[in-house]
Order: structure tokens, then sequence, then C-alpha cells
């Protein structure tokens, strides 16, 4: 798909087989994650320092991310034996799996920790987690509207997944954190009904909005991390090498795309979507924006944000404006029109590549790959709604 050059395609293969290193978040309110930073740095790290592996190797102390703010989230890789055989490294182990188990640190994959950064949100928001099981990222929504340590944020957050173990997994994962401003749903995302305000009163939106439009709830942040192939994860998931096949993606394309229509009809006019994968696939990831884009009527009601300047130390690839799409069989196509008819069937128009996706600024995605920061990968679209859209705006 011409994602790199050839020079460059070794160091992602090659990266893709290192195994991925493990990361955290330190969370809770500002003073109180600086406290733990502290502690952790100055108590275990000293130990640690020095000491040389079996194979020879001398273990790394954690090192913070360097586009994270505050420094509170880290990442380090320490092998099994290495715990083993350092008391020191023990006991730093310990001390993290009790400060996870009281909900002080949050286990995540350091590129899953870009989206809600990206998503921007505040303490008065309401926000949107359309597919949150089980529930790393709504954690850190949680977090940014708990910000100011205030007892009851007037934010709200709503974290929906489809299955319902899963949404289970969610209130479980969430209840540490003791929010009054969450709820959990169990709704498949792509139909998910608006939220109606009893009692509020009936403004119009507009000289030909409908009466009622402003007794539903909008929200001013969505996030859609929407269920996909997961090849960027092959680091941590090695069954994915085995179970990665040309349909996964191609499978999941229509779906992804309904759900990322049905957040950006979910959203108020002003807020801002981010629409998120683990995958480096283009089908799943620029198709299924511009697709909405295009559905959305154009850059009139939507706009992608330019991320560039957020999060300086990030390094970061843009999306790509040109594709092919691979059916089952392994040929490829370059449009809908060379798609043979009995082919068409697994097959959809909005998988392709189109001449207005330079005009859509396809450009202003965001992609991750593992070589760049020795991280997973990841595809990350942050939407602006600009312009009503639909007709409950
Ligand atoms: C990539 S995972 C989400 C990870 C999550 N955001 C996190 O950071 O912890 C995708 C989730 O989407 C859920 N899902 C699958 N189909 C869905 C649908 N139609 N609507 C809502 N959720 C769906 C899956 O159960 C899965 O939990």
């Amino acid at each position: 798909q011409n994602l790199m050059s050839e020079e460059e395609f070794p160091r992602f293969l090659a990266q893709l087989r290192i195994p991925l290193p493990s990361s955290f978040r330190i969370t809770g309110s500002r003073s109180h994650a600086k406290e733990l930073k502290d502690l952790m740095v100055s108590k275990y790290f000293p130990g640690i320092e020095n000491f040389v592996d079996d194979a020879g190797e001398v273990v790394q102390v954690p090192k913070p991310i360097p586009w994270y703010p505050d420094d509170l989230a880290w990442s380090y890789s320490a092998s099994r034996t290495a715990l083993k055989k350092s008391p020191q490294l023990a006991t730093y182990h310990k001390f993290l799996v009790a400060e996870t188990e009281v909900g002080n640190i949050s286990r995540q994959e350091v590129v899953s920790m870009i989206p809600v950064l990206l998503l921007d949100v505040k303490p008065e928001h309401s926000v949107l987690d359309m597919c949150a099981a089980p529930g790393s990222k709504t954690a850190q929504i949680i977090e940014a509207i708990h910000a100011n340590d205030e007892p009851i944020p007037s934010g709200l957050v709503v974290a929906n997944d489809a299955e319902q173990a899963r949404a289970y997994m969610l209130v479980r994962q969430t209840k540490r954190l003791q929010s009054p401003c969450l709820v959990v749903t169990n709704h498949e995302a792509q139909f998910l009904p608006f939220i109606s305000l009893a009692g509020a009163p009936a403004v119009q939106a507009g000289p030909d909005a409908p009466a009622t439009s402003s007794r539903v709830l909008r929200f001013d942040r969505i996030l859609g991390d929407v269920p996909c192939s997961g090849d960027g994860t092959m680091r941590k998931n090695k069954l994915i090498w085995n179970s990665w096949k040309v349909g996964n993606g191609n499978g999941l394309h229509k779906l992804q795309l309904q759900i990322l229509i049905r957040g950006i009809e979910m959203l108020k006019v002003g807020g801002q979507m981010v629409y998120s994968t683990c995958s480096f696939n283009p089908i799943e990831n620029e198709a299924v924006v511009a697709a909405a884009l295009r559905h959305c009527g154009g850059t009139c009601a939507i706009e992608l944000v330019d991320a560039s300047k957020r999060l300086p130390q990030l390094e970061r690839r843009n999306g790509i404006c040109t594709w092919k799409v691979m059916s089952g069989n392994g040929t490829w196509y370059s449009s809908w029109d060379d798609v043979p008819a009995e082919r068409r069937a697994k097959l959809a128009p909005t998988m392709f590549a189109q001449e207005d996706n330079v005009s859509l600024g396809l450009d202003k995605c965001i992609r991750l790959y593992p070589h760049l920061q020795d991280t997973g990968g990841f595809f990350v679209a942050v939407i602006r709604k600009t312009g009503p859209f639909g007709k409950m705006d």
C-alpha cells in the first residue's frame, strides 16, 4: 500500500517481531500523581539501575514517554527472568501491581493513550465512548473529567460496548475510579439512540430545526475506538500473525463506517470526535474517514482537524490519500468499476480511494508505526463538526 519507502519497510517489519515494552500511566489528581511518580523514581529506581541480567544486559530503568504530559506515562522492558533474579526489580514490580490494584496506576499500551489526549476532554464536557471495553480509554476520559479535583464535575461520560460480557468488564475496570459522572450502556454503537433530556425547554436550534432538537443530549466529545483487525497489536498479540487475513479488515469496514457516521450524528455542532483503530489498514482507516466525510456533506458539516502541532515529541506519519483494495482471493483493485460482479458482495465502493481524498484533507490523519518510537501501531483521526448534518440537526 506504499505506506512507507522500501528502505523503511524492513525496519518496520523487524520492529513488529520484537516484543512490546510494558507501559503504564500514573493516574489520580495532579498533585497525588506527582507524589507517586517522585516516590517511584527516588525509592525504586536506584536499586534497579545497575542490575545485569543472565544474558549480560544491563536492565534499563523505566523511561517516561516523551510526549505524555507531566511525565505521567512510563514504559519499561524487564524480562520475567530478570524479575525473578533481581530482588530490587521484584520489589518494584510488586509496587506496580499494588498501585494498579488500588487504581493509582493504569496499565495501558503507549499508542492507545493518544486518542483521548487528542480528544481534549474538559471537566464540563459530555463525552460518549462508543466502543469502550475493556475501558482503558474510558478511564483516561474519566480522569480528564475529574482533572480539577471537584467532587462532582458538571461533565458526563457515557461508556458503551455492544458485547454484554465486555460491558460488565467495563463496569469492573471503571469502578475503582468511583466517578459519579459515569453511565455504562450495552448497545450496538451504530444504532445508539439519542438520549432525551426530560424537562429541558424545547428551543429551536435554527429556523428549520424541529422544536424538539434541544431536548436531545448532544455530546461535546465522542470517541469511536472501533473494532478492527488489530494488525497494529502484533507485537503484543502474537496470534494475529496467524489469524490475519485480508478479509478481516474488509469485513469490518462497513460497521466501522456506520459507527463513525452515528458518532457524527450524535455530536454537537462545534464538538469533536476521534476515530481510532489499532490497524495499519487504509480500508479500516482513511477509507472509513473519507466515506464518512463525504456522507456528511464533505467539508461543509465536518472537517479533519490538523493535530500536527499537538504532542510535539510524538513521531508520526500523515494519513495517506491513495491505496488499493485487495479481495479475499488476493486480487488487487484500484477502483470499484474494476471489481467483477462475482467479487462485489464482499467489497464496497466506500473502500476505494477517490480523487477528492486530498481536498478532504486525509493527510491530517495520524499514523503511528512501531519502529518510530518502539510502540504498537495505531491510527487516529480528529474530526470537528462545523455545521448541522442530518434531520436531527
Ligand atoms: C478496540 S476495542 C475497544 C477498546 C477500548 N476503547 C479500550 O481502550 O479499552 C473495540 C470494542 O468494540 C466492541 N464492539 C464491537 N462491535 C461493536 C458495536 N457494533 N458497537 C459497539 N461496540 C462494539 C468490542 O466488544 C470491543 O470491546
